[in-house]
């Protein structure tokens, strides 16, 4: 049978892995799994204990509110003030989603249609690249550097590209998205980078869509830049903000998109006819853990940092370099010289078979991302030891 906008989508990659670690682990063995970011660490308590109160209350099991409560949307407008000190008006310029995810992909409906073009950094989260072509648009992709290969700003050659990109293009491109700290590669970006953005897009006429998963997610002191921070952002940009990672609650589902009123109202419409709103408990559940749990974010980044140095510091000693990441929960590590030619695809299978460690193969995020695989910060210090042991005796080519 041929679907529309289905037939012709590559498999999703972390169903391919999945598919090899059910494999492993039916076959009884261990495998340490850094393949998907899932975040394996507890939602805080108090939001937990609010979701039980609330759902004992028969008021909350009725339809919501599709845009997000109004305290939903005052708590994500607060929480702007405190990590960027941005004024949001909770009435016009935030609107709930159903994650960072469901979010970004219905607004590719809003702002692109058949005959339209999105600019996408490649590799990227899949849905990045095939959110356009869900509402009909064409992607033109800009490279994405593996920030560990040099010692420049990944944003100035990302910057470069788009503008060449834009320049190359014969239907000029109605949209930008990308998202840093960056998944897979974990390229970060300073401010001056997001004011260059902005420019180009106040000049060009282009919307730029910044997903900001990982916005809690900077290391050794670095913050990662708000888009919105940038005077006039708010003209021609919208960001993605979610509790997924920077609360570690994944399987909430809660999101926001912030920023140009025009473009939050026209989701927001789009929405009212989608969805009827997140289970309300889980709303009032969220605001109390955006309103309470404030010192949570920054004890989950300890954790993060405190893996992303002990994954480092193991691949180098079994003779793996990769640099470390300034933020994000993933480690894009580039595929050790004599394994190269194996690609990522039999590269991650090889480290399932042979070490029972899952990644992430690169080229399930795109063009590009064949000479990496993906580390997901997601195994705890015991086990990420684990994972280097078995690899350091399954990588016999190591030096
Ligand atoms: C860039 C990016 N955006 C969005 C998401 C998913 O966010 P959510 O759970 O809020 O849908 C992820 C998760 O890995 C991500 O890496």
């Amino acid at each position: 049978m041929e679907f529309r906008r289905i037939t012709g989508l590559p498999p999703y990659v972390f169903a391919q892995i999945n598919g090899l670690k059910a494999e492993a682990r039916a076959a009884g063995r261990d495998v340490v799994d850094f393949g998907f970011g899932n975040p394996d660490l507890p939602s805080p308590d108090v939001a937990v204990a609010k979701l039980a109160e609330a759902a004992y209350n028969p008021k909350n099991h009725r339809y919501s509110a599709s845009r997000g409560i109004p305290n939903l949307r005052l708590a994500m407008a607060n929480r702007y003030k405190l990590l960027f000190d941005v004024d949001i008006d909770p009435e016009t310029e935030v609107v709930t989603t159903i994650g960072a995810k469901e979010g970004l992909t219905h607004l590719m409906w809003v702002l692109l249609g058949p005959g339209d073009s999105a600019i996408v950094p490649s590799p990227s989260y899949p849905i990045h690249l095939a959110g356009p072509g869900f509402a009909g648009a064409n992607v033109i992709t800009v490279p994405i550097a593996d920030p560990g290969a040099s010692d420049d700003n990944p944003g100035d050659a990302f910057f470069e590209g788009l503008v060449r990109a834009y320049e190359d293009a014969a239907v000029k491109p109605r949209v930008i998205i990308c998202s840093f700290p960056h998944n897979p590669t974990s390229a970060c970006v300073d401010f001056a980078f997001m004011e260059k953005l902005v420019g180009f897009a106040l000049e060009h006429d282009i919307i730029v869509c910044h997903d900001f998963a990982y916005a809690d997610l900077g290391f050794d002191g670095y913050r990662p830049p708000s888009i919105l921070q940038v005077p006039r952002a708010k003209e021609c940009c919208v960001e993605l903000y979610t509790l997924t990672k920077s609360f570690s609650m994944a399987g909430w589902r809660v999101g926001f998109l912030v920023g140009n009123a025009e473009i939050v109202a026209a989701l927001t419409k789009l929405k009212s006819y989608l969805d009827y709103g997140t289970f309300q408990p889980v709303q009032i559940a969220a605001i109390v853990a955006m309103n309470e749990a404030l010192d949570y974010p920054g004890q989950l980044l300890a954790i993060y940092q405190a893996r992303r140095d002990l994954l480092i510091d193991g691949l180098a000693r079994i003779g793996w370099d990769v640099k470390a990441p300034k933020g994000s929960m993933f480690i894009w590590a580039p595929i050790p010289e004599p394994y190269l030619e194996m690609g990522s695809l039999e590269f991650a299978r090889f480290l399932i078979e042979e070490a029972d460690v899952a990644t992430s193969p690169g080229v399930g995020f795109g063009e590009g991302g064949d000479a990496h695989v993906r580390f997901a910060l997601i195994e705890n210090e015991l086990r990420t030891q684990q994972a280097i042991r078995n690899m350091r005796k399954a990588l016999t080519k190591l030096g």
